[in-house]
């Protein structure tokens, strides 16, 4: 039996891109096709409300919290701890709201993923759709691409576009484009774990 691929998901809010992968890995039986599996779910802030959304789906959850370190680089020291108890094939950002040092994108390097909700390269950072509306764009939407040095850069694997309509505002084409989101992420984790040996 091949030792599994574990999957590690960081969070710090609501989770519903953890939600929509954790779904797809078993509604479609990640395990058997390749096996993946979510190992757990790790949050810097303890009251995210995917945690409880992890629980709730049988995935176990540690908290991390960033407030109790003097430095980034103490924090991402102990986190990288936390994710390698787990000896993760993938570490997947699904709302992680910290900026990372540069040693852990380096010890993740070519298995760690994000999720941006822009056409990368355009509007990295974020107010990505309240920028998006102001530029005048007719199409917006979401890029999954591996996690380099650079905020918001890395190969890009996989995106999906929606269309900015007349009278949107930054909520209604964020949800617009969190529905691509549920739909793009978990796909793009399942494909890139099937070229994974
Ligand atoms: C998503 O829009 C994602 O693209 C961005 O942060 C949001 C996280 O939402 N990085 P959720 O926590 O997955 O619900």
């Amino acid at each position: 039996m091949p030792s599994p691929k574990n999957i590690v998901i960081l969070i710090s809010g609501s989770g519903s891109n953890m939600a929509a992968i954790v779904q797809a890995a078993q509604q479609q039986d990640w395990q058997r096709e390749s096996g993946a599996r979510v190992a757990a779910v790790i949050s810097n802030r303890p009251g995210a409300a995917g945690l409880q959304l992890a629980q709730s789906l049988g995935v176990a959850t540690q908290v991390l919290d960033h407030r109790g370190f003097e430095t980034r680089e103490d924090f991402d020291a102990a986190l990288m701890q936390e994710i390698d108890r787990h000896q993760p094939a993938l570490v997947v950002l699904a709302g992680f709201m910290r900026i990372l040092t540069p040693g852990l994108v380096h010890h993740y390097a070519g298995r760690m993923v994000n999720i941006h909700p822009s056409l990368l390269p355009a509007f990295t950072g974020l107010n990505t759709h309240q920028r998006a509306i102001d530029a005048g764009c007719v199409e917006a939407g979401c890029t999954v691409h591996q996690v380099t040095a650079e905020l918001d850069h890395g190969p890009i694997l996989a995106q999906a576009a929606v269309p900015v309509l007349p009278g949107d505002t930054a909520d209604t084409l964020a949800a617009r484009v969190l529905v691509q989101e549920h739909r793009l992420y978990p796909q793009a984790v399942c494909d890139w774990l099937k070229g994974q040996p």
